[in-house]
Formats: C-alpha cells, sequence, structure tokens
C-alpha cells in the first residue's frame, strides 16, 4: 500500500521509510507525488494536526496520506513545547537554537522528565480516516550530546535507551521512539482495516 506523507521534513520521510521497510507500507515525499502542501497547522492537539496535513496531502493528490505530529512534552513546563515544538523560542531558529532555548528554560528546573509524543494519521480519498499515538519516556539533559537524529534527539536521555537519542544509531532510535511505535501500531491498525473493508465488500 502506498502513502504519501504529508511532511516536507527530510529527517521525517528518513525514519518512515526506515521503520516501515519490509512491512508492506511505502512512502512517498510530496515531491514525488507532485505535490507542494503545508496547510495551517492550526489544530489544538497532536491528533487534530496529524489530520489536518494528511488530508490536505490526500485533497492535493487524490491518493492515500498518511502524516505525522509529533513533539516534546515536559510536564514541569506545563506541557511545552507541546505541539509548538517545530517553533519553539520563535521563528527562525535551528533544531539547535530551539534545543538551546529548551536547555535555558529548564536550567534551574530540577523534576526533568519529558516525552516525545508521535501521532500518525492515514486519510484515504473515500474519506476514511485512521489516527493512532505513540510515546517515548526520558529526561533532559543539562547539555546536548551527540549530533544523531534531529530535533531535541541531542537533549533527550531515552528511558529505554538509558542514553542520549543524539548518541543513538537509527536502529536504536527506531526501536523505542514515539514515532517507531506509532508507525508500528499504525500497520496493525491498517491491518484490521483492509480486513474489515475486505470483509463488507465480500457481503
Ligand atoms: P511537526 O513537523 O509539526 O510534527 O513538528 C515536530 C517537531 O517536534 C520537530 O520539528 C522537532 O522539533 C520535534 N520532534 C518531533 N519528533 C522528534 C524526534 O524524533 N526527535 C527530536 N525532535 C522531534
Amino acid at each position: 500500500m502506498r502513502f504519501v506523507l504529508a511532511s516536507n521534513n527530510a529527517h521525517k520521510l528518513e525514519e518512515f521509510r526506515a521503520i516501515l521497510s519490509g512491512s508492506g507500507v511505502t512512502v512517498l515525499s510530496q515531491r514525488e507525488a507532485g505535490i507542494a502542501v503545508d496547510p495551517e497547522e492550526n489544530g489544538t492537539t497532536f491528533e487534530e494536526n496529524s489530520l489536518i496535513k494528511a488530508r490536505a496531502a490526500c485533497a492535493a493528490s487524490g491518493l492515500p496520506a498518511i502524516a505525522d505530529d509529533s513533539g516534546l512534552t515536559v510536564p514541569a513546563l506545563n506541557g511545552e513545547p507541546g505541539i509548538y515544538s517545530a517553533r519553539y523560542g520563535g521563528p527562525g531558529l535551528t533544531d539547535e537554537g530551539r534545543y538551546r532555548y529548551l536547555l535555558e528554560r529548564m536550567r534551574d528546573v530540577e523534576d526533568r522528565r519529558a516525552f516525545f509524543v508521535s501521532c500518525i494519521s492515514c486519510v484515504f480519498p473515500d474519506g476514511d480516516e485512521l489516527t493512532v499515538r505513540g510515546e517515548c519516556a526520558g529526561r533532559i539533559l543539562t547539555a546536548p550530546e551527540g549530533s544523531g537524529g534531529f530535533g531535541y534527539d541531542p537533549v533527550f536521555l531515552s528511558d529505554d535507551l538509558g542514553k542520549a537519542l543524539g548518541t543513538a544509531t537509527p536502529e536504536e532510535k527506531n526501536g523505542i521512539s514515539h514515532r517507531g511505535r506509532a508507525l508500528r501500531a499504525m500497520c496493525a491498525r491498517l491491518e484490521e482495516y483492509f480486513a474489515e473493508k475486505d470483509g463488507r465488500s465480500a457481503e
């Protein structure tokens, strides 16, 4: 089954392809699908924003679309940066600028717990929609470690791996990440969905 990935983030595309390899689900970039959509993410939850992106890519391409809306949540900062993870600290910052801003906000904070969230939505041209969620727990470091991954990975110590995601290999990260968990849940959900659909059309 082929889906257009509703994202312009090359890191996400790479992670999607690695996590989905061998699953029977393949993803086309927006460029490969001949579209360039970038809808306003004005939802109030990760779920709403992932649906906004997948609906826009499906409408523009006429193909099934898949989207991830993801981010980092820090309970001690009342959930910041949350759905604003990609724009935290204001426009124009790089990934490094954003994690340095986070470290500054966390300077005197003792409770360093944090978790990544990924909501994945699939939207089909007939209007059917599926959404799943994956989470990955850890702690915010006091200084960056490693340069692997993207976004906040260098300042996130994974509980599962016992090390910063910035120092993890792609295989290690994808095995425990919010996106890995959500995508594996979506593969299972898609199998159920197609089985139900086949059942309905055979009736
Ligand atoms: P989105 O593209 O609107 O979903 O924004 C996601 C933002 O959350 C990214 O730009 C990163 O700042 C952050 N983020 C999401 N997933 C990850 C990850 O796997 N590692 C590090 N940062 C992430």
